[in-house]
């Protein structure tokens, strides 16, 4: 079981890592032919990066789940310390996935291509949620682990 926790966790720090620098990419590269470059060779190795590490975090938090019984105190004890931090933690991660794969699919169809005022507001909109999303899972997965 150990190995799973520590997949988890390395998954966790690629992902967040991953996410927290291109957020900071986002906001402290003013350049704008230095951010479009950057973007355009980063993004797509960016993109595959990160959903192997979310698909990852999906299967082995999804495994620890059944494996430490979460499921049950869930469904018997849902105001328990552990049942509250892990329904928590479920309510950020379930938005989490569904912003990702909408920020990725936006991405990968204007690849190279200039984007509707639209489509840049939910890039945008969607990176700042999954930015602000991560830092409350964070949160959550320390109270689920000090719950166990
Ligand atoms: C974006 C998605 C996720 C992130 C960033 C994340 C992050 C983390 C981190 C950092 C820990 C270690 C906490 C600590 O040791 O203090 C952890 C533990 C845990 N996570 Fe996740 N997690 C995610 C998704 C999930 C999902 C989807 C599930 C279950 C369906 C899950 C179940 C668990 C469990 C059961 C533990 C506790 C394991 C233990 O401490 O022995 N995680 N998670």
């Amino acid at each position: 079981m150990n190995v799973i926790l520590f997949i988890h966790i390395l998954s966790a720090t690629a992902w967040i890592g991953g996410s927290l620098l291109l957020f900071a990419l986002g906001v402290l590269l003013r350049d704008k032919q230095a951010q479009t470059n950057v973007y355009e060779h980063l993004g797509p190795i960016y993109g595959y990066f990160e959903s192997f590490w979310l698909i990852s975090l999906l299967s082995t938090g999804t495994y620890m789940f059944y494996h430490f019984g979460i499921y049950d105190v869930i469904r018997y004890a849902p105001d328990s310390a552990l049942g509250q931090a892990m329904l928590h933690k479920l309510y950020a991660v379930v938005p989490i996935s569904v912003l990702t794969i909408i920020h990725m699919h936006i991405a990968f169809k204007v690849h190279k291509l200039s984007r509707t005022r639209l489509q840049n507001v939910v890039m945008r909109g969607s990176s700042l949620l999954i930015f602000v999303l991560n830092i409350v899972i964070l949160w959550y997965a320390i109270g689920v682990r000090s719950a166990l």
